[in-house]
């Protein structure tokens, strides 16, 4: 049964940004409602009602996976120790985004999967055999009947933008090699109750996944997860290693000390959420606190990032350019255009964050450490970044 625990308010597509800001635009854009379920059956928690995905991942698509150096050491690393480990010929990638991953392959050895043609057209140049599609049985099939089983299925921050998740698991099922491997990743419900991270809920975030809601899910695909990690990217994610039910792989102490802390977490239980939804309520009052307080000194802030996450956070607390002047991104295809729901303009960072600015949001806060280095000098003259996880709080040198 599905219980819902936490109500995010009227949210917008994260992903659409605004060109401009006059009337009729405004009145064209789109929102919803972000409520949040648990359910007890499965133990997976998810958005109420998700959003078409052929709203969000059109041809216009923002994120760009490599636009960060922290996400470009990750895709290098996982790529060379799968290679290592499982020794794949054929490799696929679901979601390829700008390539980022695919990078690190030579092109004969693995196809990409990306249904947001301005992205699959990069990757096309790139080299990589792209297929501009989303994920479904019956682009399964048509893969396989050209290149037959696949031995290595990779996805990272997909997954979970898929509502129909027993299309995905059978999808996958039907592409694999008899002892062919899926590894996934996706940002973890653990870290999210834990960090206190609510903004890790948007449109494109239909699932936050835990073990045991995983575990079930795949079952009923003749799947199962034979190891996990549990890893510091976005904030928190995690990363499950997926074979065939009667595939050669044993199953690793990983995946039974985790089950058993997410029980002990209460992952299984609808009370653990519905406490998380109460703290969410005292992060809202207290950054609503702190940055009228700091406004009322006649201070200036700015966001650092527009990422989808800080949409969250903008559209929940109701902040807009009363609070926050301007955000600064260094993906250029947001630059000069206006954040989804609160319409906060966004500026290139041009040599980071200028002179006059005494606070910085952390819309990006899951690459802080990144950012406290490239931005020293704002820390040295004084500057605070205001960060709304696991608690809200000021952080200076
Ligand atoms: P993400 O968490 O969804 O990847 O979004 C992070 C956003 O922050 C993305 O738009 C890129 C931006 N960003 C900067 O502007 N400067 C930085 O130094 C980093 C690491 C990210």
């Amino acid at each position: 049964m599905k219980k819902t625990f936490l109500n995010l308010l009227k949210q917008p597509i994260t992903n659409s940004y605004l060109t401009k800001i006059d009337k009729k635009t405004k009145s064209k854009e789109f929102f919803y409602n972000l409520q949040v379920v648990y359910d007890s059956k499965t133990h997976l928690v998810s958005l109420s009602k998700p959003v078409n995905p052929k709203m969000q991942f059109t041809d216009k698509y923002a994120h760009r996976a490599s636009q960060s150096i922290t996400m470009l050491k990750a895709f290098k690393k996982v790529s060379q120790n799968l290679k290592k480990r499982f020794k794949p010929n054929k490799t696929m990638e679901i979601g390829s985004n700008d390539g980022v991953f695919l990078k690190n392959f030579n092109k004969k050895e693995i196809i990409a999967v990306e249904p947001c043609l301005n992205l699959a057209m990069i990757t096309k140049k790139m080299g990589y055999l792209t297929y501009p599609n989303f994920w479904t049985k019956s682009l399964a099939k048509k893969i396989f009947k050209k290149y037959k089983g696949i031995d290595l299925i990779y996805s990272a921050n997909t997954i979970c933008h898929i509502p129909n998740l027993k299309e995905v698991f059978d999808a996958v099922s039907f592409s694999l090699n008899s002892d062919g491997v899926f590894v996934f990743e996706d940002p973890y419900i653990g870290s999210v109750l834990k960090m206190n991270s609510y903004d890790q809920f948007y449109d494109e975030h239909v699932h936050l996944f835990s073990l045991l809601s995983i575990s079930k899910l795949l079952k009923k695909s003749n799947l199962r997860i034979f190891d996990v990690q549990l890893l510091s990217t976005h904030g928190g994610s995690i990363r499950f290693y997926v074979c065939k039910k009667f595939s050669k792989f044993n199953c690793s102490k990983r995946v039974f000390k985790l089950k058993s802390k997410e029980i002990k977490f209460g992952l299984n239980k609808y009370k653990t959420y519905l406490m998380f939804a109460k703290r969410v309520k005292k992060s809202k009052k207290d950054l609503l606190k702190l940055l009228k307080n700091i406004k009322s000194k006649r201070k200036k802030i700015i966001s650092y990032g527009a990422s989808y996450k800080s949409a969250t956070i903008y559209n929940y607390c109701n902040i807009g350019t009363d609070l926050i002047d301007y955000a600064i991104d260094t993906t250029k295809n947001k630059q000069g255009k206006f954040t989804p729901g609160k319409h906060i303009p966004i500026k290139a960072p041009n040599g980071g964050i200028k002179k006059n600015v005494d606070y910085a949001f952390l819309g990006a806060w899951n690459f802080i450490k990144e950012i406290k280095k490239k931005e020293k000098n704002f820390l040295r003259r004084g500057g605070k970044f205001i960060c709304h996880v696991p608690k809200v709080k000021l952080i200076g040198l």
